[in-house]
């Protein structure tokens, strides 16, 4: 009962906050012909700058439910900050790339697919 009204509480949340955008994004993505937003970087932390691509996700990750809004905000300017604890604990980039989705945060022969040597 909890669940059933809160549930498009939290959606209203977060069409509220994604703005309108967002809200037009969302709902041609739900056509299935929506690409994500050009690729950006982070910093890197001094380990090499890492380039996250929607379009290399698309493929195995159709659905931009798959990350949005529970793994990762979509709001313009407010970047989540992943943390590479936060990864080691299957959270953030680390809900998947946990070597079983995809490749794992863990291994130093994979921090290069990430992080970019300059
Ligand atoms: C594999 C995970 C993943 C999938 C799938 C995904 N996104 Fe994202 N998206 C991200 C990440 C990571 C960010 C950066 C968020 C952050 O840093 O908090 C982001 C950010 C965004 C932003 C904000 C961009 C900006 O410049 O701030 C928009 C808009 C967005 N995504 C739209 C989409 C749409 C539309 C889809 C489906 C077509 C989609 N995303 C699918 C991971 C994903
Ligand atoms: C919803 C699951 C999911 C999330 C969350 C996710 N990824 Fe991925 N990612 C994948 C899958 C699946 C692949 C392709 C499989 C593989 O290469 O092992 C991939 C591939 C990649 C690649 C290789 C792309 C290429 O082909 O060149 C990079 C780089 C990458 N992810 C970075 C990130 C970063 C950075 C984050 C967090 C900001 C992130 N991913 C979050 C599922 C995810
Ligand atoms: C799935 C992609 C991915 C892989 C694989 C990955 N990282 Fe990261 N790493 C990130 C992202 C995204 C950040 C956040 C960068 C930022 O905010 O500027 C980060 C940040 C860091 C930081 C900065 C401090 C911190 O805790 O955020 C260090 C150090 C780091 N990574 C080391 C590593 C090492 C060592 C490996 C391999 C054992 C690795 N990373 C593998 C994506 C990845």
């Amino acid at each position: 009962m909890k669940l059933l009204w809160r549930s498009p509480l939290v959606l209203a949340a977060a069409v509220v906050l994604t703005g309108f955008l967002g809200v037009s994004l969302i709902q041609k993505a739900g056509a299935g012909e929506m690409k994500g937003p050009a690729n950006f970087e982070f910093a890197g932390g001094g380990q090499g700058k890492v380039v996250f691509s929607h379009e290399k996700h698309a493929g195995k990750n159709p659905k931009c439910t798959d990350c949005h809004v529970k793994i990762f905000k979509m709001t313009k300017g407010q970047r989540s900050a992943p943390k590479m604890a936060d990864m080691n604990n299957g959270q953030s980039c680390g809900t998947c790339h946990d070597g079983k989705t995809a490749f794992t945060v863990k291994d130093q022969a994979t921090c290069n697919k990430c992080h970019l040597k300059s």
